[in-house]
């Protein structure tokens, strides 16, 4: 008897022990590889060209491995590097198993992987299946007739049934989702431009070619995946009427639709739990349950979350930072307990980080940007930092409409014009926000192009290289760039920075931002002015004898008066 007691005793101790394991595992302070590390964006097509074609490529990419190692971070993003007709700089695949010509070859692409895993650098690459390009197979035959065995592949709507409800298309010269294809007699759907048809995920065998593809890549050892636009892949396949001006809150009813969470959970089963691989997804749907639906680890979905509430807050005019303190905030507290958060200002789909967030001009280009990167570096969730940031790149400066290459820029301005509004008005915002803006060629050094080529570049480079560009700064010990990778080197050497608890101080300042992180005993106190100005900063905490620990100006501040763009970390 006694023995039996004991077997249920010790018994119901395990089952505690593993279900406080569970618990434990699901937690935000759970360490993970792709949590502590700092996410570095490369747009291979600006990045560096070797062969003079005046578009960057993968051997372009593998001669400045020692640079992005320097850097001191541990996973590249790569922007999508599979062919493509380059209607979206490659996010219309047309053959998601080879490299586009522009970039290389499938052996560039292997020494190119090599080259970083020899280097301790982790490679997450694009994954772009919302959509194909209409040069991808799958299209060809299912435009072809309409008993071809791949039109269930996308989404066609016969045009005996009238015209299918309307559709919002974020790139459309019209607006409109749907084109008339004559050879079927059909309308298809495509969210982004005409030439990325949107891929039927109700399929199950469209589904299925992509886990084929994922694994395709991940035997060949890579180390993510970043989901492009994949909150939109699921849809309701009877296309029901949406109200009237519904497109100016589009992702509420494209976003997260039908069984999108199915298919992630399908996805991680035949694919991402079977590789020590990380994935992201790109935005986190409408609420904060979305986002949580997306990353909980119970759910088996993915990794992390990506949304946009912060980036969406910059507008030429300026922006409240009480509202991006906010955003920043209420983001952090929901996921405090669980699941996980990417951290970012810019992107290749972002005009620069100093231009919108920051201050460009030649006085605070610097301080403001440095002050930015302390941000970053300084917030929970993993940072995704974007190619030349960390020089303080800023917005291209292109005035005329002909210097633009973006086909979101290039097909609304048609729109404009079709509907007589003001361009220069049209060309002030997009000087602002264009995408191009963080797509100019990166600026290595003050030679012809910037070094970034021999031949003609693609997309002009920002006439200031001359003075921003990386030779420069590896020489100034005191640069943006040195600046950056002091940054980094703080974070990997500060777990607290990675997992401690946030508190935001002083809420309502409408200049300064400043909280703290903490961690088994550790403290650290981060205070930012994102002012042109001094401001005072009221922490009630007394920095008089705090130690600094980096600062962006030589003398930190030590009585809460931070100077213009001043950023100052304290240990406590
Ligand atoms: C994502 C990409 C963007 C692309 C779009 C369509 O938003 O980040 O660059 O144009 O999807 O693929």
């Amino acid at each position: 008897m006694r023995s039996f007691i004991t077997f249920v005793v010790v018994f119901a101790f395990l089952l505690l022990g593993s279900s406080l394991v569970r618990a434990q595992k699901a937690d935000s302070t759970d360490r993970k590889w792709w949590k502590e590390a700092v996410v570095y964006q490369l747009y291979p097509r600006s990045f560096k060209d070797s062969d003079g074609d005046g578009i960057g490529d993968l051997k372009g990419i593998i001669s400045k491995l020692d640079y992005i190692k320097s850097l001191g971070v541990d996973v590249v993003w790569l922007n999508p590097i599979y062919s493509s007709p380059n209607d979206d700089n490659g996010y219309d695949v047309s053959d998601y198993r080879n490299i586009m010509k522009d970039f290389g070859t499938m052996a560039d692409f292997d020494a190119l992987l090599k080259g970083m895993h020899e280097r301790n650098i982790k490679l997450v690459m694009d994954l772009v299946v919302n959509h194909s390009s209409d040069e991808h197979e799958w299209f060809k035959q299912s435009r072809s007739s309409r008993t071809s065995p791949y039109r269930e592949y996308y989404h066609w709507w016969n045009a005996e049934r009238g015209q299918p409800p309307y559709r919002y298309s974020l790139f459309d010269v019209k607006h409109n989702a749907w084109r008339y294809d004559s050879l079927t007699n059909a309308y298809y759907l495509h969210y982004f431009s005409v030439k990325q048809p949107d891929l039927n995920w109700e399929n199950p065998k469209v589904r299925h070619e992509v886990y084929d593809i994922m694994k395709f890549w991940a035997d060949k050892g890579i180390d993510g995946f970043r989901l492009d636009a994949f909150q939109f892949a699921a849809k309701d396949t009877t296309f029901p009427a949406f109200p009237q001006g519904f497109e100016k809150n589009f992702t509420q009813y494209y976003g997260m639709q039908g069984n999108l969470h199915g298919y992630l959970q399908e996805m991680d089963k035949e694919v991402l739990s079977k590789y020590p691989i990380m994935s992201v997804a790109e935005g986190a749907g409408n609420t904060f349950e979305d986002a949580h639906n997306l990353v909980d680890t119970s759910r088996h979905e993915l990794n992390m979350a990506y949304a946009f509430d912060a980036v969406d807050i910059a507008k030429p005019e300026g922006y409240s930072l009480l509202k991006f303190k906010n955003v920043f905030s209420r983001w952090d507290s929901a996921f405090a307990a669980n699941g996980w958060l990417s951290v970012f200002l810019a992107n290749h789909d972002q005009a620069r980080m100093v231009s919108r967030f920051g201050n460009d001009s030649p006085q605070y280009r610097d301080l403001s940007s440095k002050m930015l990167t302390t941000f970053i570096m300084t917030m929970r969730g993993t940072p995704y930092y974007y190619n030349g940031d960390e020089l303080g790149m800023t917005n291209a400066g292109f005035t005329k409409i002909e210097d633009y290459r973006d086909v979101q820029t290039l097909n609304e301005y048609k729109r404009q014009k079709s509907i007589g509004a003001d361009l220069p008005q049209y060309l002030k915002r997009i000087g602002f926000e264009s995408r191009d803006n963080g797509r100019t060629p990166f600026q290595w050094n003050n030679t012809t192009n910037a070094g970034f080529t021999k031949g003609t570049p693609w997309i002009a480079v920002n006439a200031n290289y001359k003075t921003i560009n990386a030779a420069a700064q590896e020489k100034s010990p005191a640069s943006t760039l040195n600046y950056f990778k002091k940054v980094v080197k703080l974070r990997k050497d500060n777990l607290v920075l990675v997992y401690g608890k946030y508190t935001l101080l002083d809420a309502s300042n409408p200049d300064t931002y400043s909280y703290t992180r903490e961690l088994n005993g550790k403290k650290l106190l981060i205070m930012l002015n994102f002012r042109d100005k001094i401001a005072n900063a009221q922490t009630g905490i007394n920095v008089s004898n705090a130690k600094v620990l980096i600062g962006n100006y030589e003398n930190p501040s030590k009585n809460g008066t931070l100077k213009p763009y001043e950023a100052v970390v304290y240990e406590l």
